[in-house]
C-alpha cells in the first residue's frame, strides 16, 4: 500500500527535487503541499510550487499557502543561496494554470488531522503553518500519524564541524536554517505530543551531494522533470559554491546538498539510512535557540546518522525517470 503523505514546504531548489522524488515514488502518494515563508518570500514559494505541479502534470495535488512570517522572530530568507525568486535556474518553468486553494495552511493541516490519519507529515521548511494549526487546535497532535522532518542538526555537520549553516541571531552558536528561522515553532511542534518523530538533520544531509555524476546520470533520463532539475540543482549560487569547494570533482562540479530530497528518501526507504533513537529538545529562545541537543530529557525521536549514498542516488534516478 502506498504511504499517503503530505509536504509542508518553502521552495527552493532542494524543496524542488524533493517534491518530484516524491511525485515520481511508487511508495509515497503526495496529497498536498502546504507552503510556507522560508528560502523565500510566501508568495514565491507558493508560486514555486505550482511550477513544478505544473511541469510534471499534477496540478490535481493542492498547493495551500501559509504563514508568511516566522511565528515571533524576523523572516530569513536566502536568495543569495537560491536565488531571487527561490529556484534559480529553473527559468524555464512553465507558470501555474491553476490557483492556490482559498485555505489557510494551517486550516487545511486542522481539517486534514481533525480525525485520526494515516497521512505522513514530512515538513522541509520552518514548521510555523504545523505550529499555527497545533495553537488553534492542539488535539490534532494525535492524529499526526508521524513526523519526517527535514531539519535541526543533532551531531555536528561534517563540512565544518558545526552545528547549524546560520547564525542564531546575538550568539556565537549556529543551528539549522529550518529550525533556526522559526524555533518558536520547531519547539512547539516537536513538544506537542505528535509521535513518530524523524528527524533528517544537517549532519546527514550534508553527507549526500548533488554533484556532477548525478547531473550527468539526470539529463541522460531526458526527462522534462531530470532536465529542469539537473538545470536547478546546477545553479549553485555563490554560498554553496564557496562551502562545498574543496569538494568539488572538477571545476563545473555543482556539488551541493540538496537537504530536502534526503528526507524524503528517508520517508520512502529509511533503510537506506542508519539512526539512532535520542531524545532531543529545542530551545526556542536564547543563544542556542532553534539548536536540536541530544541529551538526558527531551521529546523522544530517531535521527538520521548515515546514508547509503549509492541506494539514495538509485532512489533519486528511478524515481525522476518515472516522471
Ligand atoms: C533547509 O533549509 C532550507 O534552506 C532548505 O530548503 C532546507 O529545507 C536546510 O537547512
Ligand atoms: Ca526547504
Amino acid at each position: 500500500m502506498r504511504i499517503p503523505l503530505l509536504i509542508d514546504t518553502d521552495p527552493g531548489q532542494d524543496d524542488a527535487i524533493a517534491i518530484l522524488l516524491t511525485l515520481g515514488s511508487e511508495k509515497l502518494d503526495l496529497k498536498a503541499l502546504t507552503v510556507t515563508s522560508g528560502n523565500v518570500g510566501l508568495a514565491k514559494c507558493v508560486n514555486n510550487a505550482q511550477r513544478l505541479l505544473e511541469l510534471v502534470g499534477r496540478t490535481d495535488v493542492p498547493v495551500y499557502s501559509g504563514a508568511d512570517r516566522p511565528l515571533v522572530n524576523p523572516p530569513v530568507h536566502l536568495e543569495g543561496v537560491f536565488g531571487e525568486d527561490g529556484l534559480a535556474g529553473g527559468e524555464s518553468l512553465p507558470t501555474p494554470s491553476v490557483k492556490p486553494q482559498a485555505m489557510h495552511a494551517a486550516d487545511a493541516l486542522i481539517e486534514f488531522y481533525s480525525q485520526p490519519s494515516d497521512m505522513l507529515l514530512a515538513p522541509i521548511a520552518p514548521m510555523t503553518n504545523i505550529a499555527l494549526a497545533l495553537q488553534k487546535n492542539p488535539t490534532i497532535a494525535k492524529n499526526i500519524p508521524g513526523l519526517v522532518i527535514m531539519g535541526g542538526c543533532p551531531y555536528p555537520e561534517p563540512l565544518r564541524g558545526e552545528m547549524g549553516n546560520i547564525g542564531i541571531p546575538g550568539s556565537p552558536h549556529r543551528a539549522e536554517y529550518n529550525f533556526a528561522v522559526d524555533p518558536h515553532a520547531a519547539a512547539l511542534v516537536l513538544e506537542s505530543g505528535i509521535r513518530n518523530i524523524h528527524m533528517i538533520g544537517l549532519n546527514v544531509t550534508r553527507k549526500v551531494l548533488y554533484g556532477e555524476d548525478m547531473d550527468r546520470d539526470l539529463r541522460k533520463i531526458g526527462n522534462k522533470a531530470a532536465i529542469a532539475i539537473a538545470n536547478i540543482l546546477s545553479t549553485v549560487g555563490e554560498e554553496d559554491d564557496q562551502d562545498y569547494a574543496t569538494l568539488k570533482k572538477s571545476p563545473s562540479d555543482p556539488v551541493r546538498a540538496i537537504h530536502d530530497a534526503v528526507a524524503l528518501a528517508y520517508a520512502e526507504d529509511p533503510s537506506i539510512f542508519t539512526t539512532a533513537d535520542v531524545l532531543v529538545s529545542v530551545p526556542a529562545t536564547g543563544d542556542r535557540a532553534g539548536q536540536s541537543i541530544i541529551g538526558d530529557e527531551g521529546v523522544p525521536m530517531r535521527v538520521a546518522v548515515e546514508a547509503d549514498n549509492k541506494r539514495f542516488s538509485e532512489l533519486l534516478l528511478h524515481n525522476i525517470s518515472r516522471l
